[in-house]
């Protein structure tokens, strides 16, 4: 058996963690605090085993037609993939030669840097704090710019992301995860008709309550998208993911109440933290980037929270070791969380 030399010296991406204990203030991995749609439940209630004993739709053409349907496009120009994660691998393998290089935005979305070890080529971060129109370092064949960015949740004007495509000459996917809680998105620079080389790329995870069902999307010039659906596997997402993803995408009316009540939250749980002293990033998404007052330390705060069965997420390093990465749960959660803090500051 032989494990190859890339693979050998790869540092697997760390997902957040999953707890056991269903006690814990769960806060670390930008799930969405509120049920998906109850239309899911009644396509699992209604679901015919028989679709199992079958091969799903490997196009996904109903869940296809309808993301066109409501993005104003053509199902030509949409893409599904078991998660965004894996459209992110499939544009790794079809937009990026050996000799060349996978950029983002530093910090960011940290599976990026592990994909590109993947796939055996260079990782280039252009820091977020750059001066100046942000440019990708040569030799960069595809971009991935994080907009709403994490773990900031600082949202970029679109008229940065359009000036940097245009000069851009590789593929650019601006991955929305969090676009849905965002002032606004990237969608027309990628449905544009002389639009060559945007990709906007969204999910089912945040948004949509549905991380455990694993369906992300994106929308992209047709050449692009067929090069996609030309490297995938056969069977990318699963019958059951389909049909629930449809009915959760159909569900408007939820869909827009979920994302209200979460942007809600959080402008009281950012002022919240301010008024204790606490620096907060500027967030679009459902996750606030925050510096405590000193003397605290994030890393402190985040292992005594963990104690206490209250989960956040910490990065250690240079860019982002000062912060905590907070998700937006429900008012009861981040109530639970800011009494924690108060007592702890007083300890
Ligand atoms: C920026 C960003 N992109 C993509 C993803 C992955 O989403 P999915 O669950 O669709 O794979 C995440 C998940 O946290 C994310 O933060």
């Amino acid at each position: 058996m032989r494990i190859t030399k890339s693979v050998q010296k790869l540092e697997a991406y760390v997902p957040g963690e999953q707890p056991k204990s269903p006690n814990v203030v769960k806060l670390n991995t930008n799930e969405n605090a509120y049920p998906p749609s109850p239309a899911c439940a009644e396509v699992l209630k209604g679901f015919d085993l028989d679709r199992l004993r079958r091969y799903p739709d490997p196009n996904f053409s109903a869940l296809r037609a309808a993301i066109a349907k409501q993005c104003r496009t053509v199902p030509e120009r949409v893409f599904v993939g078991n998660g965004s994660d894996e459209i992110l691998a499939v544009a790794a393998k079809a937009f990026v030669e050996n000799d060349e290089k996978i950029g983002s935005l530093d910090p960011s979305y940290s599976l990026y840097k592990t994909l590109a070890a993947i796939r055996d080529v260079e990782w280039s971060g252009t820091p977020v704090s750059a001066p100046g129109a942000r440019h990708a370092a040569p030799g960069t064949s595809l971009f991935l710019w994080t907009n709403p960015n994490a773990p900031t949740g600082v949202l970029t004007p679109k008229e940065e992301i359009a000036a940097f495509a245009k000069t851009f000459k590789g593929v650019v996917i601006v991955d929305e995860a969090y676009a849905d809680f965002a002032r606004w998105n990237c969608l027309e620079l990628a449905t544009a008709k002389d639009n060559r080389n945007v990709i906007v790329m969204r999910t089912f995870s945040k948004s949509y309550s549905l991380a455990g069902l694993r369906v992300g999307y994106c929308i992209g010039p047709e050449d692009l998208v067929e090069a996609l659906y030309k490297v995938k596997d056969s069977y990318n997402v699963d019958a059951i993911a389909q049909a629930v993803a449809l009915a959760a995408y159909q569900d408007r009316t939820y869909h827009r109440k979920t994302v209200a009540a979460v942007v809600k939250t959080r402008k009281a749980f950012s002022k919240a933290l301010a008024k204790r002293g606490w620096d907060v990033l500027p967030s679009d998404a459902n996750f606030v980037f925050a510096k405590p007052p000193a003397p605290a330390r994030a890393a402190d705060l985040f292992a005594t929270l963990k104690k206490r069965e209250i989960f956040v997420r910490y990065f250690p390093g240079p860019l982002t070791g000062d912060r905590l990465r907070i998700t937006i749960g429900t008012d009861e959660q981040m109530a639970t969380l800011l009494a924690a803090l108060d007592e702890m500051a007083q300890a």
